[in-house]
């Protein structure tokens, strides 16, 4: 499997990811669980073919996930929580994620806690109003509807919106949470402001929410993308203690922008597709980002290129070929010099607005619905 090097330092924290992503090197330093091949056979037993994200391992990490499938086993019921931090439009690297939990969700009928975490941008960014966190949170609520989940396995909390019923966890959690832990945990610094530090508790609220709505203890399983991990560890740590079980995960890599190297972040925006991107965005975008190609055509079709370093190849890889027969040709063809960038780019292009297409439409008529997918509490 070919995924994108870069020569940077590695930095992956919460807020933070840069330079080149060592994953192997990060399950160590996380402490966390190879994806392996064992795990992912007892997955394709139970639901049947696997999905393109795991056969192309962009999840490839896990805590407890065994466990959580010894339960799928026993018929015993688990739920699923992932969230999203909303400060901008949603972009595609997002949904790679969200389209793996809704995997999970139909293969298993896991209901789903979303959090839209309206108070974490406002209190990580400093240019950011309260006010527009929390409008973002709604229009981003438009593309996790768009993608198909239903408002009876769905409850979507908007952090400040539900924080009455969320407070009594995120206390309790907070309170056997020392700072020297958060220090080291999250890197907090003298200047951090006071809701930063308190923040982390809110995000392990969702973790134990399904207990506290029906009394049913059971466990969470988190698909979330790796740089989230920490906010778990902390929370692991002390679930027991509160009477709760502890919260299982999945982790993915992060999806890259069309930049040379690192995630797809919005605060690049010409080298991340936008889910409310026009056709001629997209075309500028995918026309500009960066490939493994050579210079001129001539040399490329003489020596071919590296899909090993190309960003066009990554959204196929992960997001627009299903087919692994179709993924293998590619990547013969263009190190063998048969197809070059600008065939790549092309087809890329019509796919992407393809689905932005469908994807647009069923976010505009999810407008209507957002209320359904509210946490009833
Ligand atoms: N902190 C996440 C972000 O910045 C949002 C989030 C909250 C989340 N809860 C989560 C992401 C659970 C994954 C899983 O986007």
């Amino acid at each position: 499997m070919r995924h994108l090097v870069d020569e940077e330092e590695m930095i992956v924290t919460p807020w933070e990811v840069r330079g080149k992503i060592d994953y192997e090197k990060l399950i160590r330093e996380f402490g966390t669980q190879p994806l392996t091949d064992e795990l992912l056979s007892r997955m394709k037993k139970y639901f049947g073919e696997l999905h393109a994200q795991l056969r192309r391992k962009l999840f490839f990490s896990h805590r407890d996930f065994d466990l959580i499938l010894d339960r799928f086993e026993k018929g015993q019921k688990f739920v699923l929580y992932t969230g999203r931090g909303p400060s901008g439009p949603v972009h595609i690297g997002h949904l790679a994620p969200w389209i793996f939990t809704k995997y999970l969700q139909d293969k298993t009928g896991a209901k789903l806690y979303f959090q839209m975490t309206d108070d974490e941008k406002f209190l990580t960014e400093d240019e950011t109003a309260l006010e527009e966190t929390t409008q973002w949170g709604y229009e981003n609520t438009l593309d996790l509807i768009a993608l198909g989940f239903k408002p009876e396995d769905t409850s979507i909390i908007f952090d400040v919106k539900d924080i009455a019923f969320l407070y009594d966890i995120a206390l309790k959690v907070a309170k056997r949470v020392t700072y020297s832990t958060a220090k080291a945990v999250f890197g907090f610094q003298d200047s951090t402001n006071l809701g930063w530090i308190f923040w982390p508790a809110v995000q392990a609220v969702p973790c134990f929410i399904h207990t506290k709505l029906t009394g049913e203890n059971i466990p969470v399983l988190i698909p979330a993308a790796i740089d989230q991990d920490p906010y778990w560890r902390i929370t692991r740590d002390i679930a027991q203690k509160l009477g709760y079980q502890k919260p299982a995960q999945i982790h993915c890599r992060f999806v890259p922008g069309l930049g040379k190297g690192g995630k797809m972040s919005a605060s690049e925006p010409e080298t991340c597709i936008f889910t409310i991107d026009t056709p001629e965005d997209v075309k500028k975008k995918v026309w500009n980002a960066f490939t493994g190609g050579k210079p001129t055509v001539k040399e490329q079709r003489k020596t071919g290129g590296d899909p090993y370093i190309c960003t066009i190849f990554q959204y196929f890889l992960y997001l627009f070929e299903e087919d692994d027969k179709k993924i293998a040709e590619l990547d013969t063809q263009c190190r063998t010099g048969q197809i070059i960038c600008g065939d790549c780019k092309a087809i890329l292009t019509e796919r992407v607005n393809k689905f932005l297409k469908e994807h647009q439409r069923k976010r505009r008529k999810a407008k209507e619905e957002v209320k359904k997918y509210f946490l009833k509490a």
